[in-house]
């Protein structure tokens, strides 16, 4: 393992409980990292608060604030590059990585999705959708699953995946719970695996 820090950005939108295992993971662990940055698309958000309140640097960047899509990308790259950031994690960032960003950061973008993929992706598979999709075809095993990011909607290569069993009364709220708690055990397990692998 590089024992150099990785400089790590965080993307979220919502409660930001994956970057807050995360963030615990890599001081308990004493992972060779750092999160530098908590990117938001929202200026209020649990995650967002969580940055502030342990003095990571918060930013909320959306398409909203620019004229362009391809300027508000812009924004992006050069937040990520004057930030001089390595790997970007994805937690409950619920927007599409703009191309360009994907294309300069190619393998150094990680996004956890809840279900075992390829099962139960694509576009517009998120949050409760993808539970109630699972329950409703019968499968006795969910879970999550840390991917690298690419143009396509959850097919990047897959770096870690963990299962659930789905019980006979689950509903998709009981299902997410079970799986929200196995992603804060893998994501922080997939961080470890690819700073291990990180020249
Ligand atoms: C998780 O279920 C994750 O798989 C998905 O969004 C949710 C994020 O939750 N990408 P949180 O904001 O980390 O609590």
């Amino acid at each position: 393992m590089n024992d150099k820090k990785k400089r790590l950005a965080v993307f979220c939108s919502g409660t930001g409980s994956n970057f807050k295992a995360l963030f615990h993971a890599i001081i308990e662990r004493a992972l060779p990292a750092e999160i530098v940055l908590c990117l938001s698309n929202r200026s209020q958000c649990g995650a967002m608060d969580f940055a502030r309140e342990y003095e990571i640097e918060s930013l909320h960047l959306s398409e909203t604030q620019f004229r362009t899509y391809d300027e508000f990308a812009s924004a992006m790259l050069q937040a990520l590059r004057e930030r001089r950031i390595d790997l970007i994690m994805l937690a409950g960032y619920l927007r599409k990585i703009p191309d360009a960003v994907i294309a300069a950061y190619p393998e150094k973008i990680v996004n956890i999705h809840p279900s075992l993929l390829p099962q139960f992706g694509g576009h517009g598979m998120y949050g409760m959708r993808v539970h109630e999709a699972v329950i409703a075809s019968g499968e006795t095993r969910s879970g999550a699953t840390v991917h690298f990011v690419n143009e396509e909607y959850d097919k990047g290569r897959i770096i870690k995946q963990n299962h659930v069993p789905v019980l006979p009364d689950d509903t998709p709220e009981t299902l997410a719970e079970r799986v929200l708690l196995c992603e804060h055990r893998l994501y922080p397990a997939a961080l470890e695996k690819l700073l291990d692998e990180q020249p």
